[in-house]
């Protein structure tokens, strides 16, 4: 159903509460990071007087502060809260200071005297490959013979593909409030994805167990995968000076803080080397694949993982060779981000099958559709699971029809023929994405459901709210569950001591996992009810259902809160826990191989764009996108994941450049120099679709998919159509790197043109006289 979301009245009233906006005690201190200003080295003198003596500061905590562990590391234990001794990265935290208020804890953590032995720093994927410096063991993934078949190939070519990073820029930054409870208790409040390793975190940092660290968080203004492990930082910080102190502290990252201090989607460089056939078929790949993983390993590895699972997109790799490298660079260390390392994978392959069209001067749709997986063949993943619902074909086919891309593309290449200053540029890329976390382990959920005297219902469940909706979808399951209008439901904050051992809200997988697992909790108590009622009023249970807010019992029918009331007084429990695993998943992280994904799911989309050849700049025209989101849970809240994850992947691969100086300091870290997509930059002319009448073949809450991240690699389309467009002035294989900004355009129009901005220039004024 189309419901609104459950927040939006208060979203769009400005009433809605995330975490900057809780009261605070009457005594809450008010905390703020002292920061590295070095990439690499040794601090060798830290003088803090000043800063204790700057006005208003209460305290100030260091490493030697942290009563347990000083870190905050997920997977690998290498993140230190403060640093020790050895700092890494251009933004890492040295230390925190509380003051009574925010500006002042600021001003006081500039005055900190600290002096650095300097180190030498790697701060990019190639300083990093040459001085073979890793964060994690490189992983390696072969099936066939891509060797002997790159041999054989009747083509070959040989390239490096460059894609940038990019920074969350959620709304809301980082935030934590700590506020010591009784006898050693602590309670945050979060904004995070994964309110359990906060917790988890808090508790090792302060030496304290689990059981005494409650973490909440009602929601969040975006996440985006920023907020999966960095919140542990912030909240361990605070908890740390709340200790010290005994009084609640808030910390709050400025947007220039957080971007310098907080983790990243991964860049990645590929250099590959692909032989193909005359008709445009891979026969064989080889490709090495380098990500700038940061100081500390954090999720890249199963970033990094995701990426080489990704590389096929949709295509069938028979002979191919993946070597991974986690680079390790004295930058900010990189994390989750929307697709997860999945993107990047994709951006690889996508123009792989780009550059072998060129050359072959074939049509690109053309040479996808020859490498497609097939349906009963040809359709095994390089990491051994079978596609088995493979529905690209139909989606590419149905879309290719309603854009009418083979005329657009004809015309377009006309178009080009006779306008050297503004191209045009079309492409079609699909998506196919794999659903579930792909460490096993976290494809489970749990939910907590209290049904109340007057029929009203309570909703807990281990999902974070971070505006993609989850709340409401799995609100609505429980209504349908219960046969109650959406009014009766009403879905608290997450919080560690109702829901516990979450996994993180990530993965898209939060809808699939916590929707079962709320369904569960709300059969179980319907169960209990329809017993009750088959025992008081003596008929059978499939005399029992429910639905419009009443309960039907034979011939009788009764208000939900009627026999929720006679349950009560027969004292009948109104209160369950459900849980969810995934079914059939298995996946060996060594060798790569297995069934990682319950599902995938599918999408494509065709943009149109323009390109100034003499300035660089793009304009996206015109975007078509056909996605697949099963039978969906919620049409409206879907098409709003689908418009902005693709607008978001327009950013990533168009306008938002993270730019480091020599330094290794981060130069593009407020709105003024890092450009995110506006409202404005929606294209003019735009249709956005969802594939119909197809539930998804596995049995997931209510055959719906999710929805989360495939979209934003539809974005692709809108690389690949700029890469058109500039390929549009020579036919060359144009050499864009990811984000194509105005700067890398004219740089990719300036190694393949055959004419200069001079002369483009004089024909200019031939297009205006003609
Ligand atoms: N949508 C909004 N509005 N805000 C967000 O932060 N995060 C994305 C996606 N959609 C995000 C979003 C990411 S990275 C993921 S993994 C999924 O939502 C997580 O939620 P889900 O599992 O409920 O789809
Ligand atoms: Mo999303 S990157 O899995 O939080």
């Amino acid at each position: 159903m189309s419901t609104r979301h459950e927040s939006a009245h208060l979203h769009v009233s400005g009433r809605a509460l995330y975490t900057d906006d809780i009261p605070l005690p009457a005594n809450t201190l008010h905390g703020a990071f002292g920061l590295s200003s070095i990439a690499h080295g040794r601090i060798r003198t830290m003088d803090l007087a000043p800063v204790l003596a700057s006005p208003g500061v209460v305290a100030v905590a260091t490493a030697a502060d942290v009563p347990g562990e000083n870190n905050y590391g997920s997977a690998v234990h290498d993140d230190p809260i403060f640093a020790p001794d050895v700092v890494e990265y251009v933004g890492a935290p040295i230390f925190a200071v509380a003051a009574d208020n925010y500006s002042r804890a600021r001003k006081a953590a500039r005055g900190a005297q600290l002096e650095y032995e300097p180190l030498p720093a790697i701060l990019d994927i190639r300083a990093a490959l040459a001085a073979q410096a890793t964060v994690l063991p490189s992983q390696r993934l072969v099936r066939g013979r891509p060797r002997e078949m790159l041999e054989q190939a009747p083509h070959r070519l040989q390239d490096t593909v460059y894609i940038g990073g990019q920074d969350h820029f959620y709304l809301e930054g980082q935030i934590a409030i700590a506020t010591p409870q009784e006898d050693g208790a602590m309670l945050i409040q979060s904004s995070t994805q994964h309110p359990s390793e906060v917790q988890q975190i808090v508790a090792h940092a302060l030496a304290r167990h689990s059981s005494q660290i409650t973490v909440q968080c009602r929601r969040m203004g975006g996440g985006f995968g920023g907020k999966e492990t960095q919140p542990a930082l912030i909240a361990a910080a605070a908890a740390v000076l709340a200790h010290k102190t005994g009084r609640t502290v808030k910390l709050r990252l400025d947007r220039d803080t957080d971007m310098l201090m907080t983790g990243k989607r991964h860049d990645f460089l590929a250099d590959y080397d692909v032989g193909f056939d005359q008709s445009g078929r891979i026969l064989g790949l080889a490709v090495m694949l380098a990500s700038r993983c940061g100081y500390s390993a954090d999720l890249s590895g199963p970033v990094n993982d995701r990426a080489v699972m990704h590389l096929d997109n949709a295509y069938y790799l028979e002979h191919v060779e993946i070597v991974s490298h986690r680079c390790k660079t004295h930058t900010v260390s990189n994390t989750a981000f929307r697709g997860f390392g999945g993107p990047q994978g994709m951006m690889v392959i996508e123009q792989i099958i780009d550059s072998i069209a060129r050359t072959l001067g074939l049509d690109p749709l053309v040479v996808r559709r020859r490498n497609f997986y097939g349906t009963h063949e040809r359709n095994v993943t390089h990491y051994g699971q079978v596609v088995e619902d493979n529905l690209v074909h139909a989606i590419v086919d149905r879309l290719a029809e309603s854009s009418r891309y083979a005329e657009r593309h004809k015309r377009i290449t006309e178009w080009n023929a006779t306008r050297p200053i503004v191209r045009r540029g079309i492409a079609l890329t699909p998506v196919k994405f794999g659903i579930s976390f792909t460490a096993t382990l976290f494809n489970q959920a749990g939910a907590l459901i209290h049904v109340y005297t007057d029929g009203t219902v309570l909703l807990n469940h281990g999902g974070t709210e971070m505006g993609q909706g989850l709340f409401t979808k799995v609100a609505e399951v429980v209504a349908n569950e219960l046969g109650l209008p959406m009014a009766a439901i009403r879905v608290s904050a997450t919080d560690t001591s109702k829901v516990p051992n979450t996994s993180a809200t990530a993965a898209s997988a939060s809808s699939d996992l916590n929707g079962k697992a709320a369904q569960a909790a709300a059969a179980a108590i319907r169960g209990r009810l329809t017993q009750f009622a088959c025992e008081t009023y003596g008929v059978t249970d499939n005399e029992v259902s429910f639905r419009d807010g009443q309960v039907f019992i034979g011939s009788q029918q009764l208000a939900f809160a009627e026999l929720v009331a006679q349950a009560y007084r027969a004292r009948v429990s109104l209160s369950a826990t459900g849980f969810y695993r995934t079914p059939k998943i298995q996946y060996d992280k060594n060798t790569l191989q297995g069934r990682p994904f319950f599902y995938f799911a599918y999408g494509a989309a065709v943009s149109e764009v323009a390109v100034d050849t003499l300035t660089g700049e793009t304009q996206l025209l015109r975007v078509e996108i056909l996605h697949d989101v099963g039978r969906s849970l919620n049409p409206a809240i879907d098409l709003g994941q689908i418009e902005g994850g693709f607008l978001q992947g327009v950013g990533w691969l168009t306008s938002e450049e993270l730019w480091w100086n020599a330094r290794g300091e981060l130069r593009t870290h407020a709105p003024s120099t890092y450009k995110i997509p506006t409202a404005r930059d929606w294209p003019p002319r735009w249709e956005v679709r969802m594939l119909e009448n197809c539930p998804n073949r596995e049995e997931t809450i209510h055959r719906s998919k999710a929805v989360g991240e495939p979209p934003l690699m539809l974005a692709i389309s809108t690389f690949l159509a700029i890469r058109d467009a500039v390929a549009g002035v020579s036919g060359a294989v144009p050499g864009l790197v990811a984000p194509a900004t105005p700067e890398a355009v004219l740089r990719a129009i300036e190694a393949i043109g055959t004419e200069t901005v001079g002369e483009r220039l004089s024909m200019v004024s031939a297009e205006a006289d003609a």
